[in-house]
């Protein structure tokens, strides 16, 4: 792969060395400089923290143009998924590398729904967590703890067959975890899931049951939440892919390398930011709903406060992710008769920001997760939920890069490098004798 792609080369000049680089171009026209031997040729190494300019591997499955706003999986447009694929073709998009025909894809809904619950042994552990643990605490633990209950995950070089089989029962399980966890939260026992639903009903029912909720949700609903979980399903390499295939670069197996995952994606600057963008709107609703006032307090350094759900590591424009839950956020509400004020908030808060110095010179917009918590919270999910129902949709993404970075070639462990800044060798003082 590399070999075809490498058409030129340029070269370094390092304190009167001269190094020859290989340029690695991709399938979109993309430059990136072979780094790889550097090291070996000049002494030096390239330093890059936070990773902003560097990339870790060649991959076929995400292309993202953040000038643009261009979002594809395998070549397909997501605006184009959003509005005619399903969660679960899209997985298959992703695992495989094509849309499936019929057949494959009802193979797939088949395998996946004989999964679609956990072993109940599992379903114990919740018990003895505390009530205050957050549910991405929850998911991490319980995911890692299904390694142990998957044969297969104890052999260290584990066949694609095994691999296929064991991302598609952790696809399945993971709705009944999610809502194990829900149900757990509210004291209610567990139920189980619906053979003749599609996965994203189940989600529901598994999480709502026959209660009033369940009555409430519409088809249009449960057809939102099957498109968010296509909007989240992949995003190349971001905070918590990365996390997945350094974890699993040591050949852990995919739970626990999915656990890292999930424990990535948690924090507040990546997808817990959809809990953090409700709970900014709550706060600004509260204090009186003003807007220009928050967008202040966001600019202001001092105060640590970001607008979340705004900025980008990657986009430099809007996130498509978030024009197309901002186009059907109205009609969803709409549909379920909810009249949420916080859309309100929402709205003017980006309108505030879009037309604000600072967010413009830093070309900061609105992301995934500024909208997607209008719906959730619309369906009825607590947003405590809202960053497992995230992990949900992201499953199949790290599960695909998982598999494409232990088939890459080559296959090596990840390991960066750094430039020490500390003391040189400083001898050892015992106790008595330090100031
Ligand atoms: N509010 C206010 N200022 C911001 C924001 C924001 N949301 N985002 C970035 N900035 C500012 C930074 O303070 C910095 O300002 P400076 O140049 O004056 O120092 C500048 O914009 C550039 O920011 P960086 O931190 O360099 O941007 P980076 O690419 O590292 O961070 C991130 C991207 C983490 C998403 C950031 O924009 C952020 O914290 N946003 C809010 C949290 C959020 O919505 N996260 C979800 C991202 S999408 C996802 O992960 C699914």
């Amino acid at each position: 792969m590399l070999e075809e792609l490498v058409g030129e080369s340029t070269s370094v000049n390092l304190n009167g060395k001269v190094v020859e680089l290989p340029v690695v171009t991709g399938s979109e026209g993309e430059k990136g400089l072979d780094v790889s031997q550097l090291r070996k040729e000049s002494g030096y190494i390239t330093l890059d923290p936070a990773y902003g300019n560097t990339g870790a591997c060649e991959s076929s499955i995400c292309f993202i143009d953040g000038e643009k706003g261009i979002l594809r999986y395998w070549g397909i447009p997501i605006e184009q998924l959003a509005e005619k694929s399903s969660f679960i073709e899209t997985t298959y998009l992703l695992l495989y590398g094509k849309l499936p025909s019929q057949q494959e894809l009802t193979q797939l809904s088949q395998r996946i729904s004989k999964n679609l619950t956990i072993p109940d042994l599992v379903k114990k552990l919740y018990s003895n967590f505390s009530d205050e643990t957050h549910p991405m605490a929850l998911l991490s633990a319980v995911v890692s703890a299904l390694s142990g209950y998957d044969k297969k995950q104890s052999s260290l070089e584990q066949s694609e067959v095994d691999i296929d089989e064991t991302s598609i029962r952790l696809i399945g399980q993971f709705p009944a975890i999610a809502a194990a966890i829900y149900r757990k939260k509210i004291g209610k026992e567990f139920i189980e899931p619906d053979p003749k639903a599609t996965y994203t009903e189940n989600l529901v029912r598994m999480m709502f049951g026959e209660t009033d909720l369940e009555k409430q949700i519409t088809p249009e609903a449960i057809e939102a939440l099957d498109m968010l979980l296509i909007l989240h399903a992949d995003h190349e390499q971001n905070c918590s892919t990365s996390a997945v295939q350094l974890v699993g670069s040591s050949r852990t197996n995919l739970y626990a390398s999915i656990a890292a995952g999930i424990a990535a994606l948690w924090g507040p600057w990546h997808g817990g930011a959809n809990q953090d963008v409700m709970v900014m709107l709550q706060k600004i609703k509260d204090s009186g709903g003003d807007v220009q006032k928050y967008v202040e307090i966001a600019k202001d350094k001092n105060s640590k406060v970001r607008l979340s759900g705004f900025g980008h590591r990657v986009y430099k424009t809007f996130d498509p992710r978030a024009k197309v839950i901002k186009s059907v956020c109205d009609k969803v509400l709409e549909k379920m008769g909810v009249n949420n004020p916080l859309l309100e908030i929402a709205k003017e808060l980006e309108q505030t920001a879009l037309q604000d110095e600072y967010f413009i010179q830093r070309k900061l917009y609105p992301n995934v997760d500024f909208y997607s918590g209008i719906i959730y919270k619309a369906i009825g999910i607590p947003t405590d939920m809202f960053t497992v129902m995230f992990a949900m949709g992201r499953l199949p993404g790290w599960i695909a890069h998982w598999k494409e970075m232990l088939t890459s070639k080559p296959s090596r462990i990840g390991r960066p490098r750094q430039i020490y800044v500390g003391p040189t060798k400083t001898d050892y003082t015992p106790v008595d004798q330090r100031s």
